[in-house]
């Protein structure tokens, strides 16, 4: 296959060039969320008086066609700076052929990014380490380089240029797809998905650190980013700059003020598929927004796609069978998802049915409850549900919509 047809070069400001691979071949994002949609890895690089400055690189295994990309535009010869913004391979893969093919490179970035090239690659490069709101001129281009740690790893910058007030955000607003255009102004419905979907897998484990990290950015840039450039999905700008913005805050809180239910379920022989058919129905009728994502015989929902539609939900309602005296395998690992990218504060209503032993909503309840979720309340059922059961369940639903 001609990787080749995979690159779009193209530029986003005078002197700024975009180098995108368009990604469709990795299956499964960090060997663990399913990406259908494919996913985009962005370098940029300026040139400017006879130097040429280049923003992080593509995944590892990439190099050929990164190589051909680049010299395309320049010789690698004429490189001086590699900024690395974060250095997971997705970022941070090409480093050292371009190291090899270029010893004379210095590369950029947090001390601890610094640390991490030589363990990743092997190599000892030229590294200065950029302070918290360094500075570096290059000709017209004043580049602010700014901390931004935990978006996505400890080790993490953006650059900030200016005059063309443009800030490179590597991970940081970007989303899984391979969008069409390169740079949009508007950000449409099914974009803010693909934003947050990426948002939830990749950085949701680190939300504490979103808000505060933005302020610092708008802090530093005085409010004036005209441009985002992150490393996967589209460039952004005019009006999707300050949407990009305001949907990354509503992202980082964990009660958010959408009154979507998502409904997560396992079902091996039909029981709770007709508790969660009840329940939909009821939510419905209430007025509420449902999403379904069902682990049955027949059907697997996609597992990312669930924890990224569920940032942004009020609750959740878990129906768990029980396997092995156990939570059914996939929701026991849907469970530690949960726990670990929304890292607690919605209510959670757990539904579980069981053959010959009633052993899991305790296990549930506990483990939720530790992580910092609210867990409504537990219904067990054995096997089939009776009308009285289905009365408890429309009894403890009403809890759920009274949480609000
Ligand atoms: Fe896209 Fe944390 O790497």
């Amino acid at each position: 296959m001609n990787k080749d047809a995979n690159v779009i070069i193209d530029k986003v400001g005078r002197d700024l060039y975009i180098l995108r691979y368009n990604d469709t071949d990795t299956k499964y994002f960090e060997a663990l969320w399913e990406i259908p949609e494919g996913v985009t890895y962005n370098a940029y690089l300026l040139i400017e008086d006879g130097t040429a400055i280049l923003f992080d690189t593509w995944k590892k295994g990439l190099d050929s066609e990164f190589v051909n990309a680049l010299n395309s535009i320049i010789d690698i010869r004429e490189l001086k700076y590699i900024v690395i913004h974060h250095t997971e391979p997705d970022h941070s893969g090409i480093i050292k052929t371009l190291y090899e093919k270029n010893p004379q490179i210095t590369i950029l970035g947090s001390s601890m990014a610094n640390k991490l090239i030589r363990s990743f690659y092997g190599i000892n490069p030229r590294f200065k380490a950029v302070s918290d709101g360094e500075v570096l001129t290059i000709g017209d281009y004043k580049l602010t380089f700014i901390h931004i740690p935990w978006l996505h790893w400890p080790d993490t910058i953006a650059t900030y240029i200016s005059p063309i007030n443009t800030l490179i955000t590597c991970d940081v607003f970007g989303a899984y797809s391979i969008p069409k255009s390169v740079i949009i102004d508007d950000i449409p419905e099914d974009y803010i998905v693909s934003m947050r979907k990426y948002f939830t897998n990749i950085i949701g484990f680190y939300r504490d650190n979103v808000i505060k990290n933005l302020d610092k950015v708008l802090s530093i840039t005085n409010n004036k980013i005209e441009v985002i450039a992150p490393s996967h999905g589209a460039v952004l700008r005019g009006n999707a700059v300050g949407r990009a913005i305001d949907v990354y805050r509503e992202f980082a809180l964990k009660i958010p003020r959408d009154s979507k239910i998502v409904i997560v379920y396992s079902s091996m022989y039909g029981f709770i598929d007709s508790i969660m058919n009840y329940i939909t129905q009821v939510l419905n009728n209430w007025g509420f927004r449902i999403s379904v994502y069902r682990f049955t015989d027949k059907e697997r929902s996609n597992i990312g796609d669930l924890i990224g539609d569920v940032n942004n939900a009020f609750g959740i309602v878990l129906g768990i069978s029980t396997y092995d005296t156990e939570p059914f395998p996939l929701m026991d690992y849907i469970i530690e998802l949960l726990i670990r990218k929304l890292r607690g504060g919605k209510p959670i209503l757990i539904i579980t049915d069981y053959g010959w032993g009633d052993v899991v909503p305790k296990h549930v309840k506990t483990r939720l409850e530790k992580a910092g979720f609210t867990v409504i309340d537990t219904v067990s059922i054995n096997g089939q549900p009776t009308e009285r059961e289905f009365g408890r369940i429309l009894g403890v639903l009403q809890n759920l919509k009274n949480f609000k």
